[in-house]
């Protein structure tokens, strides 16, 4: 198990950024990278892992929800879930997995401001007890009704090493939200997709802001159907992938076989 730091070192503390929809987002100098678009850190995880995928019309639908997403941050993502369960028109059963390797102290939580969004403000304080009960390793929290999170504090490798996640809690919704290939690469490689697949029901809908030719190849290597779709807040595209081709109907798909070959064959190292 590689160390896990469950404080981030001071000269590499992210720093509290305000994006252009009002809300804040953070700048992380260990990556050289912010957490959210600085147009809209709201808006654009609306767009990229909620309203693209379909996740507030499948909450209509269902009664259970799994989700599991790679990158906790700011717990945004979890509070925007609270926030279309609200509005949805039952209370599903959700569970939700989560890795992160840097976890945010409470301090930092408390200073997040979520812009015009009334419900995430009033939520911040979900946010706060989160950080301050966070162990190393698997953390499993009650954070509303019916509402399971398990925070894995530590690497995503590490997560997958555990097998924690039971047959029965295969994932609807993959939310791929660690920083980009280009400066975390460990996270885009074929290895990672499979894992992905191997924690996911056959409808599952993976989304990421990520547009990148060789993400999406090592996404097909890894065992995925994949398309393109519109980027959020004037980016031109991000991705979308599932291991049902008809899940992708609605979006542009993209060769997998001739990325799969173009990967293979070293086009992307
Ligand atoms: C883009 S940011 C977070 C986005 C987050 N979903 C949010 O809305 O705030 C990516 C996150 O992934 C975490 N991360 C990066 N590499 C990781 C790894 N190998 N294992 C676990 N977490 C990692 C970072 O510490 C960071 O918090």
């Amino acid at each position: 198990m590689r160390e896990i730091h469950l404080k981030p070192l001071s000269q590499e503390y992210p720093k509290i950024t305000p994006t252009k929809d009002g809300s804040t987002t953070l700048y992380s100098s260990r990556f050289s990278q912010h957490y959210h678009n600085p147009n809209g850190a709201v808006a654009e995880s609306r767009h990229i892992f909620f309203e693209t995928p379909g996740l507030p019309k499948f909450l209509n639908h269902h009664e259970k929800i799994t989700v599991f997403e790679t990158g906790f941050g700011t717990g945004l993502n979890l509070l925007l879930l609270l926030d279309y369960i609200r509005q949805s028109t039952k209370i599903p059963l959700v569970t939700y997995y989560s890795v992160e390797a840097y976890p945010l102290d409470s301090n930092t939580a408390a200073q997040f401001d979520f812009g015009d969004n009334p419900h995430l403000n009033i939520s911040k304080s979900t946010l706060i007890k989160i950080f301050d009960k966070l162990k190393p390793g698997l953390n499993t929290l009650n954070v509303a009704e019916k509402f399971t999170l398990h925070l894995f504090n530590g690497f995503f490798d590490d997560f997958f090493d555990g097998n924690f996640i039971r047959e029965s809690e295969k994932m609807d919704f993959v939310i791929h939200d660690p920083f980009s290939p280009g400066v975390n690469p460990d996270l885009w490689t074929p290895e990672v997709f499979r894992k992905l697949a191997a924690i996911s029901k056959i409808d599952v809908v993976l989304s990421t802001y990520c547009a990148a030719t060789s993400a999406r190849a090592a996404m097909a290597v890894g065992g995925w159907y994949v398309a393109r779709a519109q980027g959020a807040l004037g980016k031109r595209e991000m991705t979308v992938a599932s291991l049902n081709p008809e899940k992708l109907d609605a979006f542009k798909r993209v060769n997998e076989k001739k990325l799969s070959i173009r990967y293979e064959n070293g086009d992307f190292s």
